[in-house]
């Protein structure tokens, strides 16, 4: 794994992205010295030891393939690892998507792991704890239909993103998914993950796309801002890279970033 920040590039911050700054309330930081089961860091100005939480983990999955999971999970990343906020994408998918993302050469300010999901419990856990030292948000990138990866990562989760397509096929694929997630975190509700649906992969101005907010009401889930089909998200996988800020995609991921940590803080 790279170490988060190594490839920090010092970008200049469009509107949209200063918008993140209340990307700092959501992490607890404190002038009190760290308790047992939390880390602790220097803060290069005053020197003095702060304390942190554990990072918070989003997890993407879907039943189905190509909802864009790997899409989000970079474009989020890289959204949500401005302002000093070290992000690490945890790739969970033997196809490894979001490790051969990386490698294209695109400027990413994150890192990204690569965790071999056929381990036990314990090996995930640890693998997880690793990228928990160096990160203040973790994002699961997992594979689709495989239940058990989809069960570790949901279990490990404060936020749930749950990505679906706006045909019939693919509501039915979340209808499915969203009862089995359920099922896996049983008993009380009120100790659950958050569980949200991100309409992704939107064809702008279609019937289909007006009409997939109505279909996911249905689920009584929230619904995230949707991420529409675009040429820029296409050519940011295969470039390497995340959506330019300033696109019609890059927009749509900080309205979504930001949902996501308004989310986040709620958990
Ligand atoms: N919003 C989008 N606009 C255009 N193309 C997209 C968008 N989201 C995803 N894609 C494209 O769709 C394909 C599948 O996307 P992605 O790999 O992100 O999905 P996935 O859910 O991770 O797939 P898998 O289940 O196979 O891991 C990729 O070629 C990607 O570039
Ligand atoms: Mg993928």
């Amino acid at each position: 794994m790279s170490k988060p920040g190594t490839k920090s590039k010092g970008k200049s911050h469009s509107p949209h992205l200063d918008e993140l700054d209340d990307v700092d309330a959501l992490f607890y930081l404190s002038e009190e010295e760290p308790g047992p089961k939390q880390s602790s860091r220097r803060s290069g100005k005053a020197g003095r030891t702060v304390r942190q939480e554990p990072p918070k983990i989003v997890a993407l999955v879907s039943r189905k393939g190509g909802t864009g999971k790997t899409s989000l999970a970079m474009n989020l990343a890289e959204v949500l690892s401005t302002r000093r906020r070290r992000v690490v994408v945890v790739d969970l998918d033997r196809g490894a998507d979001a490790a051969k993302w990386q490698g294209r050469g695109g400027e990413l300010s994150f890192a990204v792991m690569r965790v071999d999901s056929r381990g036990g419990e314990r090996e995930l856990k640890k693998s997880l704890d690793e990228a928990a030292a160096e990160a203040d948000l973790l994002i699961l990138d997992t594979p689709p239909a495989n239940a058990r990866v989809m069960s570790r990562a949901v279990q490990a989760a404060d936020l749930v993103l749950i990505p679906t397509g706006p045909s019939t096929l693919d509501v039915v694929a979340t209808v499915e998914v969203v009862n089995e997630s359920l099922e896996i975190l049983g008993g009380d509700e009120q100790d659950h993950p958050r569980v949200v649906l991100v309409p992704s992969r939107l064809i702008s101005g279609t019937r289909l796309a007006k009409e997939l907010p109505r279909q996911l009401e249905k689920l009584s889930l929230p619904i995230a801002p949707g991420i529409c089909q675009r040429v820029e998200v296409a050519a940011a996988g295969s470039e390497g890279r995340a959506v330019r800020p300033k696109s019609q995609a890059g927009l749509e991921f900080s309205k979504l970033a930001r949902f996501v940590l308004r989310n986040l803080r709620q958990t």
